[in-house]
Order: C-alpha cells, then structure tokens, then sequence
C-alpha cells in the first residue's frame, strides 16, 4: 500500500489550528504538496516564542462525548493493543485510549501478532525515549507485511513534533495514523480513517485543546487511579518540550474533578494520583473563582478516601495555604516529589526556574517545619549546556542538604524547539556521565540510609498484589511510597494493613504482617 498523500480531512475544519480551508480535495486525490502546505498552513512546530505569546482563549468544557453511531461495534472480535512510553499522564492518556476502544467493542491484548491495532503512545521528553519509539516502529514493519489490515498508530507527545511527524511519513510508510495529544476525543473518528482510507492520517492540533470530561476510562487496577487535574504547562522551563507537547495550561473544574475522587472512593478505590504537568498551578488560570491547588486539597482531604497523592509540583507555586492544608495530614501523604532540577542559582535562572538555590531551601525549611516526618523526593538534571564542576558540586550539596530520599535523574537531553537546544556546550558528554554516576551513587546512598531507618518499625502498607518474583510474597507502598514485599494471605490485597520491617534494601524494604484494617481472614 502507497502512502504518499494526506488523508485528514478535518486539517480543513474549523477545529484545526488556524482553521484555514486549504484543502478540499477528496482524501484520494490529495499529493504530497497538499500534505507539504499542511504544515505551512495548518501545523505549527514547537516554537518557543509563539507558545509564549499564547493567549488564554476561553476554553469549552465538553461533557457530550459520545462514540458515533457507526463506530459503536467495528471492534466486535477485534483487539487492540497501546504500548505506553513516559510519564504517568501518557499512562492515564492510554486509560482513556483504552476506554474508547472498549467502547467500540474492541478487547484488549497483550500480544501484538493478534492485535488489529497497536498505538504507540510516545514521549518526547529526552532523546533515548524517542529512539526506542523508533525503534519499535521499525520492528512493527515485519507485522504489518504479514497482516496488511493491521492499523499502526504513532500518538502522544513526539506526534507534536513536526520533525517527528515527516520522519515517520517519509520514511514509515507502514504507520497508518498519527494524531497528536489534544485529539484523544478523536480517536474514533480516526480509526474509522485508518480503516477506510489508503492513506496515512494525520491529526495533530497545535490549537491547545478544550477539556473532555466524560471520556471513558479503563482503568489499570482497582486499587490505585490517576485522576487528570490540569493539562498543559505554562512555565516554560528552558530546557523543557512539554509546554509545546501539552499546550497552555487548563484546569478541570473543582466539581469534576471532586465527583471523579468520590466516584472512585466509592468504587472501592483506596490511593488517588492527581496528575498534572505542573500540578500545584492548578486553578492559576480560571478566570471566574479564585481557587487554586490548596482548595483543591483542602476538598480532597474531606472525601472518605485513604491516600492522596499528587505529581509534579513546581517549587514557585508551592504557596503557603498549600502547605498548611498538607500539615492536615489524613489522606494528605507525608511525602512530597518535588523537582528542583538544579542546585546552582545562575544554572536555575538559565533554566527559567524563577527560583533560588536558597529560595528553594527556604521552601524545603517551611515543608518541613509544617509537615513533621516529611519526605521529599526530587528531579535533577545534570550537565545542562556549560554546567561547571562548581554547579555540579552545588546540586550534590543541595541533595545533601534537602536529604531526599530519591530522585529521577537525567543528563540534559536538547530538545528541539527549546531554548536551550542550541546553546552552545562546552561539557563533554563523558563528563556529565561520570557527573550522573557521582549524582545517583550520593542519592542511593541516602536512599539506603532512609531505608535502614525503617528497620523495627511498623508502616502501613496499601496492598497492591503478589511481587513480581515471587507469587508467595505480598507486595504493597507505604505513605511515603516504599515498596514492602512481606507474606501474607491474598484476601488482603487491596486493603492497607501494619507490616513489621524486618530488613532494608536501597529500593525496598522486607516486612512480616502485623495486623489488617479488616482483619486477616
Ligand atoms: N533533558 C533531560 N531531562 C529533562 N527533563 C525534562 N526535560 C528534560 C531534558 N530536555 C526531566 C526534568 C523533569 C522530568 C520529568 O524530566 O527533570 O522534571
Ligand atoms: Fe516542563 Fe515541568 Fe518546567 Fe512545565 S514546569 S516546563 S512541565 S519541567
């Protein structure tokens, strides 16, 4: 099958970016001139200084999803299959995905030889996860000479690119649809293209999208939920592609967001994971009431639900009515990830942190004195363009100071469209290697060393289901999020039960049951 020509029609609607109708052409008659003006008329590429200007259009809250009509049973005795790169809001995104196609009547499959569609569901974050994204297009080829109805879609974060986007027309024919972060509600629609047109379909919006509220969810457990509280980010960290990815930032409704906690408590759930790409500048853009993220908490905390966690704040929007809602505790957890990406000041203002080493320490000073027994997890990225020895050394001696308890570390990936992605860099790539290893050898240490601590003491521990080595071992998370493998009867995966720690590990603990909420029975 030749792909040569552009077969979305809705690049015309008005719902696209600039709404320009420059293509009216049937799908089949569309070459690849007509597909060249769409990215000159119709896409627009991650551009730093465009997203900055962005205005804040209203945006539509929809509650009407609906799948069409003709679309409510093409999955019946088909399968599909979303393989997830990257964070947690990808991981939500492919519930969501996952949903609809449910509802379309399709089932889901782990195997990809009996699958009738694969979505790969991307990141864009660093470099090595757009590599292996390649990578596995490129494997996907073979299944797609052997069953030619496959439908292969490329979605999430690096279909926002338009590098990436005329990589995979021009030299992966075999993928049959991309769409881009905004255009989830979409799917449907799209597959129905990819069924039905011999051409690639492409849908990407740059046009930030609107917020859907009643798309369907299959969830990945019944445990724990990720609950979606903003999209988008407008902080626009130098060295960052999300703010271009995700688009400005958009908040759910208080009484969406609040129905969907009580909703899952109600269902049984016991931990809720607000996500959001900037989490705590929840509310910061509504325009008609004055509620921002510690509201938000401080509602949350009221619902009969055990554990509530939340990811990634920024250390700028972490205002003090937040900090006292979370030194309520209850379902308010002790533990805290928040990135800090670098010691150094001068490195913090070029990464357009809009904050201080010190200022940041004076953060941590007032967490902790609110929130006794805190924990603090972090992200930091090592070897930013021209980061000195000096820099690295103020990063280590802030891990020292803060004493996190673990952080995701990465080495500066550039990213296209991003500031910094052409800054000249003076640090070879072995120096910021060896900077890492020094980096994650201090943070294991203090992870092993917060680990020990626990040694004799009695935590409560969500159970989640057997460990993954070993089916006779419990396995389950702390508040602060440990892992506990422990023995113990399966009746009481699900509930949070008293585990006596017996042995530490630098990433888990070992642990004998002690008591369940509901008794062991
Ligand atoms: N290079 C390396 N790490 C990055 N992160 C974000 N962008 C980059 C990049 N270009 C890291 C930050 C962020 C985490 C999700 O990923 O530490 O907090
Ligand atoms: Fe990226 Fe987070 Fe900075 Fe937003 S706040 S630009 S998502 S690192």
């Amino acid at each position: 099958m030749t792909k040569d020509q552009l077969s979305k029609e809705d690049l015309n609607s008005e719902e696209s970016v600039d709404g320009k109708s420059s293509q009216d052409k049937p799908l089949d008659e569309k070459t690849t001139e007509d597909f060249a003006k769409y990215f000159q008329t119709t896409y627009q590429p991650p551009n730093i200084n465009k997203a900055r200007k962005r205005f804040r259009e209203d945006i539509e809250v929809h509650y009407d999803f609906e799948i069409p009509e003709d679309m409510r049973n093409v999955g019946r005795d088909k399968k599909f299959l979303i393989q997830t790169y990257g964070c947690q809001m990808n991981e939500h995104d492919t519930e969501v995905m996952a949903g609809i196609f449910q509802e379309m009547g399709y089932e889901v499959t782990v195997e990809k030889e009996e699958a009738d569609v694969i979505l790969l569901n991307t990141c864009a974050i660093r470099e090595n996860a757009e590599n292996k994204v390649f990578g596995e297009i490129g494997h996907l080829k073979a299944l797609k000479r052997e069953n030619p109805d496959l439908i292969i879609g490329v979605c999430g974060c690096m279909s926002q690119q338009e590098t990436v986007v005329n990589r995979i027309m021009q030299k992966h024919q075999h993928v049959d649809l991309i769409f881009g972060t905004h255009n989830i509600h979409r799917l449907p629609v799209l597959i129905k293209e990819a069924m039905f047109s011999k051409a690639q379909v492409v849908e990407v919006w740059s046009k930030e999208g609107d917020i859907y509220e009643n798309l369907p969810k299959a969830r990945a457990g019944k445990i724990k939920a990720w609950v979606n509280i903003m999209y988008g980010c407008d902080k626009f960290c130098t060295f960052c592609i999300v703010p271009m990815t995700r688009g400005k930032q958009r908040s759910r409704r208080p009484e969406d967001i609040i129905q969907e906690v009580r909703h899952l408590a109600a269902q049984g759930y016991k931990e809720v994971t607000l996500l959001g790409q900037n989490v705590n500048a929840y509310g910061k853009d509504f325009e008609d009431i004055d509620y921002k993220f510690g509201d938000l908490l401080n509602d949350l905390h009221k619902i009969d639900i055990p554990r509530i966690r939340f990811t990634s704040p920024h250390p700028r929007d972490f205002d003090d009515h937040c900090i006292e809602v979370m030194s309520k505790g209850g379902n308010l957890l002790n533990h805290i990830h928040m990135p800090v990406q670098s010691g150094n000041s001068e490195i913090l203002r070029r990464m357009n942190r809009k904050y201080t080493r010190e200022e940041y320490l004076e953060l941590v000073r007032k967490i902790k004195e609110a929130i006794p027994n805190v924990t603090l997890t972090t992200d930091i990225i090592v070897g930013f363009p021209n980061e000195t020895e000096e820099q690295f050394q103020d990063t280590l001696s802030l891990v020292e100071e803060v004493g996190f308890e673990a952080a995701y570390t990465f080495i500066y990936s550039p990213r296209e469209g991003t500031p910094d992605a052409a800054r000249e860099d003076n640090v070879p790539l072995e120096e910021k290697r060896e900077r890492l290893a020094r980096l994650n050898e201090l943070i294991n240490k203090q992870s092993a060393e917060a680990m020990k601590s626990y040694e004799g003491k009695t935590v409560k521990v969500l159970v989640e289901g057997e460990s993954k080595r070993d089916p006779d071992i419990l396995s389950g998370y702390t508040e602060k999020n440990k892992v506990v493998n422990f023995k113990g009867p399966k009746s009481i995966v699900g509930e949070i039960v008293d585990v006596k720690i017996t042995e530490s590990r630098t990433w888990s603990l070992n642990g004998e049951l002690v008591s369940s909420e509901v008794g062991v029975k």
